[in-house]
């Protein structure tokens, strides 16, 4: 057993950037995964590369979390080749670059689904065995997007905002049931990483920086709540 509050992680977006930062420290803690997103190549190459390195299973699977049907079906098939999921790291996402008189419908749906209705989907499709076990976290990947207003950026912050609403109003419904939500708002994050040390950008955050972050949220005792934690590079 090892010292967090997890033992099998399901990550959407967990084969790049972020997810793929999250997935790796949760691997080093010995924490099962499942990495979910598009792109299978991918996924199944960095599970191999997870599994080969930290000797822990992680189970990757293609899954289009617009689509709630497959959001199902993928949850179900994780129980039965993993088992029940006690960590659920909400991070797929998509940008966004218009200013609103020029913003398509379709690209309003396009990044409200990814964002806000995946997390939604996700979460409810997680929820059962968590309420069932009086056991969970639900870590959301929003951004300083969710607290402030940023030009070219409308339907990113309302999806945002709309994450960080959602968790709040999560929370309230099963924080004591055994369940914690918790809500990280990041800045600028590097991504994809840096090389090397020599081409970080100053003033970003390292991919490796939410990856702890992730962390220090599961070491936390069972007495504390951790609501939003903002984050910034300096
Ligand atoms: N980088 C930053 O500066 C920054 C700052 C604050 C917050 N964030 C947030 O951090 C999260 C991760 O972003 P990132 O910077 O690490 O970029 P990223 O590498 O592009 O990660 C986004 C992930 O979302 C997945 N995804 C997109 N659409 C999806 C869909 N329909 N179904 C399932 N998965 C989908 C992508 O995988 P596929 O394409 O394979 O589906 C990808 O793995 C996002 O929520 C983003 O908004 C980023």
């Amino acid at each position: 057993m090892n010292e967090l509050r997890a033992t099998r992680a399901l990550i959407s977006g967990g084969a790049s950037g972020i997810g793929l930062a999250i997935a790796e420290a949760l691997a080093s803690q010995g924490v099962e995964l499942v990495l979910v997103s598009r792109r299978l190549g991918l996924l199944e190459q960095e599970a191999a590369r997870l599994q080969g390195r930290y000797g822990v299973r992680v189970l990757p699977l293609t899954l289009d979390l617009c689509d709630g049907a497959q959001v199902r079906a993928r949850y179900t098939e994780t129980r039965e080749r993993l088992g029940p999921i006690d960590l659920l790291v909400n991070n797929s996402g998509v940008g966004s670059d218009y200013l609103v008189q020029d913003l398509p419908e379709s690209e309003w749906d396009r990044v409200m689904d990814t964002c806000a209705k995946g997390t939604f989907l996700l979460t409810q499709a997680c929820l059962p065995d968590m309420l069932a076990h009086r056991h969970g976290t639900i870590i959301n990947i929003a951004s300083q997007a969710a607290k402030n207003g940023y030009a070219r950026a409308s339907v990113y912050c309302a999806a945002k905002f709309a994450v960080l609403g959602f968790a709040k109003a999560l929370r309230e419904e099963v924080q004591h049931q055994g369940i914690r939500v918790h809500t990280l708002c990041p800045g600028l994050v590097q991504v994809p990483p840096p090389a090397c040390p020599g081409e970080r950008k100053p003033g970003w955050l390292q991919v490796e920086d939410l990856a702890e972050a992730v962390l220090y949220t599961l070491r936390q005792p069972a007495h504390v709540q951790l609501d939003e934690i903002g984050m910034t590079g300096i």
